[in-house]
């Protein structure tokens, strides 16, 4: 398995004025220190409930968002990589400094918007309404300067019929489509500058369900057909389930758990992921599960709770998760979990 992207100590904080003055500037973490590698050619799932930072991670990991601090190295080599992390000197970073997308500027940060690409939750906001369907998928190459006349006419006609729809859909307006066909031409938009990486951000959750399984196999065509490398964003378990080879469980800015799909659903060993879990529904009625309901809400992010951010909402907190903060740990072959309970 060859890395796409590895990612050290991210973090994004949006600073935001509170009070009837708007005097107090509080400080909202978002995310707050991520460190995890994708895979080339994998779909890395990402879960965890609204407000934990997930939309923040994606759009900060293709620098829509500027991060407040960390490292995000794309496509770089193998070698370069084992280097870095066998380094331990502050001037390690400068070795890097060319596939850090964290430091990309200008004409840089451009050619990246042609190699990462992002599909929203709501094509109904993410689509320009005054503009045809036809200009929508061809403003990136158009912007990136890949393709103009014939040749860009070409690339949207071809790629509309990839997405199940035809020409005759090239100059309509986003309102004379349907929600379904809306997200097609988002997954267009998207993928006309072959990408070789996209963020999914809860892409499917706009729309019903028969709509959902064609656009889950839509991104499945794509992926192997063109070599897509996935960040798939969702609340839905069973979507993560259904389409990503490794999970990450998320919580309040952190990830908290991360493995190998079927063996995170199979053996959810963080308290988290537990009780988020236990509100999958069982298809067997034979079959019981206890359902259980966390204490409290989610923490804001202004304050995150000390030690174990998640300790307050924990049936097993003990004083040491309310001190110190837990780190991932590689508890079985490929599963990580940060918890007091695995010794984390
Ligand atoms: N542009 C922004 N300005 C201020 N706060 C933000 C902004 N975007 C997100 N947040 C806050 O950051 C936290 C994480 O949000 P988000 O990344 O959207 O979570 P998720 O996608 O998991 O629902 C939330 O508390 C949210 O209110
Ligand atoms: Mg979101």
């Amino acid at each position: 398995m060859e890395p796409l992207i590895k990612v050290y100590g991210l973090k994004k904080y949006f600073n935001m004025s509170e009070g009837i003055f708007k005097k107090r500037i509080v400080e909202i973490r978002a995310v707050d220190g991520i460190d995890l590698t994708i895979n080339r050619g994998e779909v890395f799932g990402m879960v965890g409930e609204s407000g934990c930072g997930k939309t923040t991670f994606g759009k900060t990991l293709i620098r829509l968002l500027d991060p407040t601090s960390g490292h995000v190295l794309f496509e770089a080599p193998m070698d370069l990589i084992e280097r870095l992390e066998g380094m331990d000197d502050g001037g390690k970073w400068e070795l890097v400094k060319e596939y850090d997308v964290a430091r990309f500027k200008g004409k840089q940060l451009k050619a990246l918007r042609r190699k990462m690409q992002i599909v929203y939750q709501d094509p109904r906001t993410s689509l320009n309404p005054r503009m045809l369907i036809k200009d929508i998928i061809g403003e990136p190459l158009k912007v990136q300067g890949l393709a103009k006349g014939e040749e860009l006419r070409r690339r949207v006609v071809d790629m509309l019929y990839k997405i199940g729809l035809t020409e005759k859909h090239m100059y309509r307006y986003p309102h004379e489509l349907s929600g379904g066909q809306r997200q097609r031409v988002a997954i267009a938009r998207a993928l006309i500058t072959e990408p070789e990486f996209v963020v999914l951000d809860e892409p499917t959750s706009a729309v019903d369900v028969s709509v959902r399984a064609q656009l889950l196999k839509l991104f499945k065509d794509f992926q192997s057909k063109l070599g897509l490398t996935y960040l798939f964003i969702s609340h839905d378990l069973s979507v993560v389930e259904a389409l990503s080879d490794r999970v990450a469980v998320m919580y309040l800015g952190k990830v908290v758990e991360l493995a190998q799909t079927y063996e995170l659903f199979k053996n959810p060993m963080h308290p988290y992921t537990k009780a988020l879990f236990s509100a999958i529904p069982i298809p067997d009625p034979t079959v019981k599960r206890e359902r259980i309901i966390l204490k409290g809400e989610v923490p804001s992010p202004v304050n995150p709770p000390s030690g174990c951010r998640f300790h307050p909402r924990c049936p097993h907190a003990k004083e040491i998760c309310k001190e110190k903060e837990p780190h991932l740990l590689e508890v079985r072959p490929g599963h990580f979990v940060a918890c007091h309970l695995y010794g984390g």
